[in-house]
């Protein structure tokens, strides 16, 4: 029987587990042992004995980390594991190159599930990327709303009006539409912007406003993927975003481009016309961010916004 391992993530600030105990039945059926590094899924809310009922053996980090195939969120602790061993999470191979290259030499076998091209059919159903984008998405949106002084919703009494708050979010794939989709759930005004024109579409039907960069081309690949803008198309882009950010109260950023640093889309210059006590949530973060002074992890304030 194959066995599969599931440490516990040693990333600070990660609170998933690569598997969870309602999967466990599934992969024992298809012939695999399971076992999970004690308090492995703390974080996530399941319990020792809520795996150990599923099937799962609860064991320490060196067992743990010399099953055939060690599947984890994060690169793991892959010093421990041997040559002809598995390893299945989501390595960043773009940015972890040393690690990577450590990884290969030492001969194991890598799948990095967020690089397998998804529109292939197999691609399918190990596309890792979709659900954790939209969790993203959601969740700028959620938190994003917490930083505001003002209340999402528009407020109608008698005695007067609240307007709703209003949003813009960048770049409308996975992640944008999602944050879209949950800012118009709480009742906001929400703008977007993309450079795919097939993305305008997608905004409207969420009861987005699409804002269009006059004269744009669409900046689509074949895979369905963003091209690097021009500096023509970028300058029309931070005229028409300089103008709507005065109005906004919460910038949520998610434009990406595969392989490449995020897109600076919200320079310095254009922060000084923002409200004080709006809110840039920066989802590309660890891409190297849409916006001058993001910082990975943290919450920075500059001229009153955060
Ligand atoms: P992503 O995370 O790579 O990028 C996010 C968004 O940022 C994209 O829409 C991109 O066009 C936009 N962007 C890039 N530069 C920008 C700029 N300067 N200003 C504004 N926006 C900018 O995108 P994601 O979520 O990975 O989706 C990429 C494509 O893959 C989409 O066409 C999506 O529909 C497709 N997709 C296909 C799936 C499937 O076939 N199973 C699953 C999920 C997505």
């Amino acid at each position: 029987m194959m066995r599969i391992g599931i440490p516990k993530e040693r990333t600070e600030n990660e609170t998933r587990v690569a598997l969870v105990p309602v999967s466990i039945p599934k992969l024992a059926k298809l012939g695999f042992d399971i076992v999970i590094e004690k308090n492995a899924g703390e974080k996530s809310g399941y319990s020792d004995s809520e795996y150990e009922e599923k099937g799962a053996k609860i064991s320490d980090l060196k067992d743990v980390m010399s099953s055939e195939l060690v599947a984890s969120i994060n690169i793991p602790d892959f010093k421990m594991m041997k040559k002809g061993q598995m390893l299945a999470c989501m390595a960043d191979p773009f940015r972890n190159l040393k690690e990577i290259k450590e990884i290969i030499e030492a001969g194991i076998t890598l799948l990095s599930l967020e690089v397998i091209p998804r529109r292939l059919s197999k691609g399918q159903s190990m596309d890792v990327n979709s659900s954790q984008d939209n969790l993203s998405g959601y969740k700028a949106a959620l938190m994003g709303s917490q930083h505001i002084a003002k209340m999402v919703p528009m407020m109608m009494t008698s005695a007067g009006t609240v307007r709703p708050a209003k949003f813009i979010v960048q770049g409308a794939a996975v992640a944008g539409l999602q944050a879209i989709a949950t800012a118009k759930r709480m009742g906001a005004i929400v703008f977007a912007t993309d450079v795919r024109i097939a993305s305008k579409e997608q905004v409207e039907s969420l009861g987005g406003k699409f804002l269009t960069v006059e004269g744009a081309e669409n900046l689509e690949t074949e895979g369905g993927y963003a091209k690097e803008a021009s500096e023509e198309f970028k300058k029309k882009q931070e005229e028409l975003l300089s103008e709507t950010l005065k109005k906004v109260d919460i910038v949520i950023c998610t434009a990406l481009i595969p392989r490449k640093k995020a897109p600076l889309i919200i320079k310095e210059n254009m922060l000084v016309n923002m409200k004080p006590g709006s809110v840039i949530y920066d989802l590309a973060a660890i891409q190297g961010g849409n916006v001058a002074f993001t910082q990975v992890d943290k919450i920075v304030e500059k001229n009153g916004v955060k």
